[in-house]
């Protein structure tokens, strides 16, 4: 790429920045895979450490339930930990951590890999075996990521519920997973305040049975209950002879489940992706290595929460496989003013950082000053996830944090997918909005209605065609609703659920969802889990949700709302129902505006019509009415 002539606003890197990329020519390396992409993967996975080696690369025998490095024996967090603590890097940090309130903690390969030994060794005293879930509902601390990593440890499969989800949110992640133990800390950090976990835990667990142990660790330090036989505080538990350094790690097939993380998909409740050991380790490891261009000296900041994909992949493991130095940070980015992020990108030299949109925007509203009062010249690369970046904000983060010097990867991929699928790498000529193309070894298209591939520049479908290592492998506990969501609509081909074109020089411009997910702040929601939430009030009969432009948010959640006989509607009412989505799905899920009215538009069989209420919001043509109920 670079060599042919290119359309529209281009921004081509710099020499210094070709100089420095782990891939240079990117066109050569897609052609590569293109014509060998198990063999692509196959070079890749042999940069990482097998107890024994795999005998196929894909088995593609029982489709869509694809199969990697089959006959594969490994374990992801061997490779994160003890493959580094026995090198150079023993002593190189892996976490690198500040607190909402200032605190600050370094941990070094040795010892986060000391720590997570002795915390798996805590959860087998507790009974945990391989293949139980555990499900951790933590803040930002280094704790969350020991927790994930001591889980995959002891083949535990972990299920990290994010720490702004609330108490039936919670309790339907825990009881779906059939969890016997919860990890949770008494509370997090947020703006100040204290967000009380282990007290939203408790809520949960009146409502789900099935947990018998409760690991509590301490972060906040305010009074919360402890139920005697049930809960117990992780500080007392290392300080024993039972979370002594034994160091056995579980050989685990490269099949064997690594973590459930709960997404909205379309309809229903939300939905458990199961990733695994051995596709998801090559995934990550090769998309961060390729895209974020990690060197030895790198300090990468993803500035995701662990509790999404993202954090999963890109702060903890994707990092770690590489030995990389991993930066996080638990608080909110204003706090407690709106330099805190630059602030630390000066005090720790962080030379990469990854964030979404809506986090751009909200900064960008404070102006330059904020930003200009630091020293960024750390960094090298920034990243950008979770929804489409409009230009303004591309550009504002391209001149006033990069200083024009650090190209942007706007990296579009899902839950599902594990991994980056359409992105550039640093020698790649950008174009602010569009992710470039997919990653090497994939490919995608985008179709119409009835499968054919659109004309350039022509919304559509877009469709994943070839399997990639970190795919999803099915949905926890429920395999026909894998095949029926991704791979029906269009057989042999993975549906995204996203509309997308694609333009002249072959760059994909991702559009948005076209289903019932709304992506509010970069975070993913699904209308059905709003809408139930709304219902469980006791005045609300009937309700609908749907995403409406915002300027910051990206998105923001409208509910339209029929109330029970005999409740009056009033502004009240309106407050009280938009703390009650609050208390039980998450303060990301409450509607900015809520609506009072008599009927909803539905089909003939009941469904509710929410693009009728969008259009009608907006002000545009509802489209075809001939399915509307009268
Ligand atoms: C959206 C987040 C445009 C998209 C990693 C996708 C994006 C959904 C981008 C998945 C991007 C993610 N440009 N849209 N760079 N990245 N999306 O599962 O709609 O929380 O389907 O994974 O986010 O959201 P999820």
């Amino acid at each position: 790429m670079g060599q042919n002539k290119l359309s529209g606003d281009i921004y081509y890197p710099s020499k210094e920045v070709i100089a420095k990329a782990n891939v240079k020519d990117w066109d050569e390396l897609s052609e590569k895979a293109k014509k060998d992409y198990p063999g692509f993967w196959e070079e890749r996975a042999s940069e990482l450490h097998w107890f024994q080696k795999w005998n196929k690369v894909i088995d593609d025998s029982n489709k869509p339930f694809y199969k990697w490095f089959t006959g594969g024996k490994t374990n992801i967090a061997y490779n994160c930990l003890d493959v580094h603590a026995k090198t150079h890097r023993r002593n190189k940090l892996a976490l690198l951590w500040e607190g909402e309130n200032g605190e600050f903690r370094a941990m070094s390969y040795y010892s986060l890999h000391r720590e997570t030994c002795k915390f798996a060794n805590v959860l087998r005293s507790m009974g945990v075996k391989k293949g139980d879930r555990v499900t951790i509902y933590m803040g930002r601390t280094p704790e969350i990521v020991m927790a994930m990593l001591a889980c995959a440890r002891i083949g535990a499969v972990h299920s990290v519920v994010y720490g702004g989800f609330s108490v039936e949110a919670l309790h339907e992640r825990i009881e779906d997973s059939q969890s016997k133990v919860l990890i949770v800390s008494d509370g997090a950090y947020q703006r100040g305040k204290i967000v009380p976990l282990k007290e939203i835990a408790d809520e949960a667990l009146k409502r789900a049975g099935g947990i018998e142990h409760v690991l509590v660790v301490k972060r906040t330090g305010q009074e919360i209950n402890m139920e005697v036989g049930r809960d117990m505080w992780l500080h007392e538990l290392m300080a024993l002879p039972i979370a002594n350094q034994d160091y056995t790690v579980e050989v685990m097939d490269a099949e064997d489940p690594l973590f459930l993380l709960y997404t909205s998909g379309t309809t229903g409740k939300p939905k458990a992706i199961l990733h695994t050991h051995g596709g998801y380790m090559v995934g990550t490891y090769t998309t961060l290595k390729y895209v974020f261009d990690i060197h030895e000296e790198d300090r990468f900041w993803c500035a995701a929460d662990p509790g999404w994909i993202t954090g999963h992949s890109y702060i903890v493991y994707g990092p770690l496989l590489n030995g990389a130095t991993s930066f996080m940070y638990e608080g909110a980015p204003t706090h407690p003013y709106p330099n805190r992020w630059w602030q630390m990108i000066e005090k720790y030299g962080l030379n990469i950082l990854y964030t979404a949109p809506t986090a751009i925007r909200g900064l960008m509203r404070f102006g330059d000053a904020w930003v200009n009062r630091h020293d960024l010249s750390s960094l090298r690369l920034l990243g950008s996830v979770g929804e489409p970046i409009n230009p303004e904000a591309w550009k504002w983060y391209y001149k006033v944090v990069g200083k024009e010097k650090c190209p942007i990867m706007d990296t579009w991929w899902q839950t599902e997918t594990g991994m980056f699928m359409i992105t550039p790498m640093p020698s790649v000529p950008l174009k602010p909005g569009s992710g470039t193309k997919p990653f090497p070894g994939i490919e995608m298209d985008i179709l119409d209605e009835n499968g054919t591939p659109v004309a350039d520049n022509e919304e559509g479908f877009l469709v994943i065609k070839t399997p990639w290592p970190a795919m999803i492998r099915t949905i926890y506990g429920d395999d026909d609703r894998y095949v029926e969501q991704y791979w029906s609509k269009y057989p042999g081909m993975y549906l995204t659920g996203d509309s997308a074109r694609r333009d002249e020089d072959g760059y994909f411009w991702v559009i948005g969802r076209v289903d019932d997910v709304i992506k509010v702040s970069g975070y993913r929601l699904g209308t059905a889990e709003i809408e139930s939430a709304l219902v469980s009030h006791v005045s609300v009969a009937e309700a609908a949700a749907i995403g409406l432009p915002h300027e910051i948010k990206g998105n923001a959640i409208y509910a339209y709302v029929i109330l029970k006989a005999g409740s009056q509607p009033s502004e009240e009412l309106k407050d009280e129902l938009r703390l009650h989505v609050g208390h039980e799905v998450g303060p990301i899920a409450k509607p900015e505006k809520i609506e009072f009215v008599e009927s909803l538009p539905k089909t003939r069989s009941g469904k509710i019509m929410r693009r009728v209420l969008k259009a009608k919001e907006l002000g545009v043509d509802p489209g075809n009415l001939s399915t509307l109920e009268e």
